[in-house]
């Protein structure tokens, strides 16, 4: 984990420019590029030290500067304690509720999820003789499907793709009260510029860093970041064994100490330095992408509705949104980049698009769109897609940094000639 940074005195902006650079004589002026895969000891006693403690660089699966830098950025943007970084937003999930669960434990999900994120529910943790819950995205529904062995309470800062932003304060009065921990997916928050979920009670928040943090759709990366404040003490995995526990020998860096010890040096989900160059690139020019991104949104949203041919359009930005009140509550300076919305023939409506390109990603430069029934969320049983919010007619749109009135006349000309 990049070593446990004081809060930022800075603002969001100045941070995510400033963090993580050294100032003297031949430093760098921004993150360098560290290419190496090993890094040199002058004696075999500094090679033991480092061995036995693991807190500097030795082997480029377990640390390299260039990636260190981006965690400390990280770690700074989200108010966290400390981030390990890792080669996607899978593999950072999958560290982070490892992290927490071990066979026999279980989890409780929002179902208003990335589908990647329910296969590792449903498909992968069973593997693992870890169990889990998907239910409705409300404080109540989830302290409904607790159960004696559930770790860890699983939510998106908004969900993808319905736009439903979750009680975050009282999904954390809720884990916290029954000995369990709180994770947030904050993906669509903006790596803290729309919220920071830690702020609100979350115990760690992950990232797929592929989205607005590289932002040129260029780059995999994922990240955990790992709060100040939670509590282990009754989670057996950390608790148990007295002396010879996780939190007796680690104290309060056991959750990150386990988040880098299994994600990079056992799994071996190791971010490449090019990787984290690029991504603390995108992260220096992230608040002005969003901010004008989430702007783009709200216009496009309101547009939409107002469009015959065009059913339900889900926004949380909309003020008639079921989730405008949580939204305003929980996000700053913006709703998203990320809207729905419903034609009647999906199919012949992206054939149409001339500047929209038509791929499974979000937080591009380039706004992007899918049909998420059949792709990113294709693989999930019908009532899994329902759940998330998904029906066969919806669209989900990725707003990018092109014109406003481009992408609208380019969403007219589609729905013009009906879809
Ligand atoms: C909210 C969310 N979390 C996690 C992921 C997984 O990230 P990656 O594709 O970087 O593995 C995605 C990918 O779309 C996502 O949208």
């Amino acid at each position: 984990m990049a070593d446990d940074c004081a809060p930022s005195p800075w603002s969001y902006e100045t941070t995510a420019v400033q963090t993580a650079i050294p100032r003297g004589l031949g430093e760098t002026v921004g993150i360098p590029i560290h290419q190496a895969a090993a890094f040199q000891f002058a004696t075999l006693e500094e090679a033991q030290s480092e061995f036995a403690l693991g807190t500097g660089l030795s082997y480029a699966r377990l640390q390299n500067p260039t990636v260190r830098a981006l965690e400390e950025r990280l770690t700074a943007l989200e108010g966290g304690a400390a981030t390990v970084a890792l080669a996607s937003g899978q593999a950072a999930t999958l560290t982070a509720l490892l992290s927490v669960c071990r066979a026999g434990d279980h989890v409780v999900s929002t179902s208003s999820l990335f589908g990647g994120t329910a296969g590792l529910l449903n498909n992968v943790l069973p593997l693992m003789g870890i169990s889990a819950t998907l239910t409705a995205n409300t404080p109540e529904a989830i302290a409904a499907a607790l159960r004696p062995e559930t770790r860890l309470v699983w939510a998106e800062t908004i969900g993808n793709p319905a736009g439903d932003v979750p009680d975050l304060a009282a999904l954390a009065e809720v884990a916290h009260g029954h000995g369990a921990v709180l994770a947030v997916d904050n993906t669509w928050g903006g790596v803290g510029l729309l919220c920071r979920p830690l702020a609100h009670g979350a115990d760690l928040v992950t990232h797929s860093l592929t989205k607005w943090a590289g932002g040129h759709g260029s780059v995999m990366g994922g990240s955990v970041t790992v709060g100040r404040a939670h509590d282990l003490s009754r989670n057996p995995l950390y608790a148990e064994g007295g002396e010879a526990s996780l939190l007796a020998q680690r104290g309060a860096e056991a959750l990150a100490w386990r988040a880098r010890w299994l994600g990079a040096h056992q799994l071996g989900m190791t971010l490449s330095p090019h990787s984290a160059f690029l991504v603390a690139q995108g992260l220096e020019t992230l608040s002005l992408r969003l901010r004008q991104e989430s702007a783009t949104a709200l216009a496009l949203a309101e547009w939409l509705q107002a469009q015959p041919g065009v059913g339900r359009v889900t926004y949380p930005g909309l003020p008639g949104s079921p989730h405008h009140a949580p939204a305003r509550r929980y996000l700053q300076g913006g709703f998203g980049a990320v809207l729905t919305f419903e034609v009647p023939d999906p199919a012949a409506f992206l054939e149409r698009l001339r500047v929209i390109r038509v791929a499974p990603n979000l937080g591009d430069t380039r706004t992007l769109i899918v049909h998420p029934w059949t792709t990113t969320h294709g693989r999930l049983p019908e009532a899994a897609r329902t759940a998330a919010g998904v029906t066969p007619h919806t669209l989900r749109l990725s707003v990018g940094l092109e014109a406003p009135a481009d992408l609208q006349a380019d969403l007219s000309a589609a729905l013009g000639e009906r879809s």
